[in-house]
């Protein structure tokens, strides 16, 4: 009799396992092809409870720059809402936890629950938001408190869509991203002149909008150099807007971003067969015929490329990979870098022959903290395209918010005081944005929000270290710091 229990047990065990897996299985299928950040949860949230045999169960996706927050409720006749979930204290357990919890007794969302159990969404140290779920149902009165089991499979439920859930926050924000670009590029073939879309008026700048008007009517190798987000892809397509090939496409390429051993394909394409299954296909110098190539990040093209990159330029010829016809390609090539390529070349990492071909016109672009004088005129043209772009008036900045901007380094260049008007729009209800609404890296460490290195952050935190150190007395600090008053005044510090 004990054995035949022992064997039903282990067989009723088995049947259980197989379910699991099996559930899981339909629910990385379904993963794949939801397309909706709720439909998406609703699945994870529909699977668990049943599966569970809970009698109710949510799941709360976290609102994250632009992206609303999600909810999705079983069983639940009304649902207090995200920011009750978010501060529920079963909910900050789990958040915290980084892993599955399960308990009994505990009272979830104001109400008493017999038996709990739950999971983070975590990518990467992120939590994106939990599924939870509540009280067992069994044939005849309350079932037995979620186990070990039991939290295991909501952990492999929660590993699976949070990966899916952060792939689709990126893909919205890529989405975001190409109507910018699209914004953009009809701007740039329509009526608007080159300063309505690099906007500066400083020397830096002039320089730079002259060398794009001149070489844009040629094919010569042009290399863009500048920090990150100082405009060296808007550049690029500058170029290509402004040249003879602008009916073409522009195509672009991130050297650094794509594995060495899809580069090449990338770039020139693939005959069939090269690998089972592989069909031909064109790469990007084909695709971009008559046209404009930009490859971002050139210092980080693998030797191989170089050699290959260096003869479709002199022959005006690619050979797809695997191929043996040639194809003759005419496509302009723009590069751009943030790296040292002199020193890549000394190293032996750079081909000296592509140096020379890549940049007969070199346009560098200057740090925004090298030409400040171009900040006020760039935060009006952020500010009105994001108020174009929502349908909104523009918002204003306070003269104090002016000079905050003014003042700082900008380590990330316009791209980051793009970021920084767009978050402080996104805060701000009203039509004007103060100096406190820019949250701007390193301006307060004690929060922990300053990660940052760079020399500027790190001057801003010492000027601050000392100033606190004296009381604030800033004739004091200067002494310590060793610079005039004026110029303390100018950092404008406060503590
Ligand atoms: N001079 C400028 N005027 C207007 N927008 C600019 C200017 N420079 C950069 N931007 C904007 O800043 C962002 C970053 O520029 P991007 O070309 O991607 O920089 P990089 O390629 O150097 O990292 C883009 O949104 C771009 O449109
Ligand atoms: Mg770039």
């Amino acid at each position: 009799m004990a054995v035949r229990d022992a064997r039903a047990n282990e067989s009723f065990d088995l049947r259980k396992k197989v379910l699991r897996l099996e559930t899981l299985y339909d629910v990385s299928r379904a993963l794949n092809v939801l397309r909706e950040e709720q439909a998406l949860v609703d699945e994870i949230v529909a699977r668990a409870v049943s599966l569970l045999d809970a009698e109710r169960g949510f799941g709360v996706v976290f609102e994250e720059h632009g992206s609303p927050a999600v909810v999705s409720t079983v069983g639940f006749a009304s649902f207090p809402g995200v920011l009750a979930a978010a501060s529920d204290p079963f909910v900050l357990d789990l958040c915290r936890a980084r892993g599955p919890l399960s308990r009994t007794g505990e009272t979830v969302l104001g109400r008493a629950a017999g038996t709990v159990a739950g999971a983070p969404l975590v990518v990467r140290e992120r939590v994106l938001g939990v599924v939870v779920v509540l009280d067992r149902e069994a044939r005849g009165g309350p079932g037995a408190a979620f186990d070990e089991g039991d939290r295991r499979f909501l952990e492999s439920v929660a590993a699976l869509a949070a990966p899916a859930l952060d792939a689709l926050r990126q893909l919205r924000a890529l989405e975001a991203d190409v109507d910018r670009l699209r914004e953009e590029n009809r701007a740039l073939k329509g009526s608007l002149g080159i300063d309505e879309v690099l906007v500066g008026d400083s020397a830096g700048m002039r320089r730079v909008k002259d060398l794009v008007l001149r070489a844009a009517a040629s094919r010569v190798g042009v290399l863009i150099r500048g920090e990150s987000g100082t405009g060296k892809e808007l550049v690029a397509r500058l170029l290509h807007a402004a040249s003879p090939r602008r009916d073409a496409p522009f195509l672009a390429l991130n050297c650094a971003a794509v594995p060495e051993t899809l580069l090449e394909a990338e770039l020139f394409g693939i005959e069939r067969g090269v690998a089972t299954g592989v069909e031909a296909r064109p790469g990007k110098f084909e695709l971009a015929s008559g046209g404009t190539i930009f490859l971002d990040e050139i210092a980080d093209a693998p030797l191989a490329i170089q050699a290959k990159l260096l003869r479709v330029l002199q022959e005006r010829e690619i050979e797809r990979l695997g191929g043996r016809r040639r194809v003759p390609v005419d496509v302009r090539v723009v590069a751009a870098t943030n790296a040292d390529l002199e020193k890549a070349i000394r190293e032996r990492r750079f081909r000296e022959d592509l140096y020379y071909r890549i940049r007969v016109v070199e346009i560098p672009l200057p740090p925004l903290r090298d030409r400040r004088e171009d900040v006020p005129r760039l935060i009006g043209h952020v500010l009105s395209r994001i108020a174009a772009r929502d349908g909104r008036r523009p918002k204003a900045l306070t003269r104090e918010a002016v000079a905050r901007l003014l003042d700082y380094p900008f380590p990330g260049n316009v791209r980051e005081l793009e970021n920084l008007l767009e978050g402080a729009v996104a805060l701000v209800p009203g039509d004007t944005i103060e100096a406190g609404d820019l949250q701007l890296r390193g301006a307060r460490p004690a929060d922990g929000v300053s990660g940052s290195l760079d020399l500027a952050s790190l001057e801003l935190q010492h000027i601050r270290h000392v100033l606190e150190s004296v009381g604030g007395n800033k004739s004091e600090a200067a002494r310590i710091l060793g610079i005039n008053r004026r110029t303390l005044y100018r950092k404008n510090v406060t503590i």
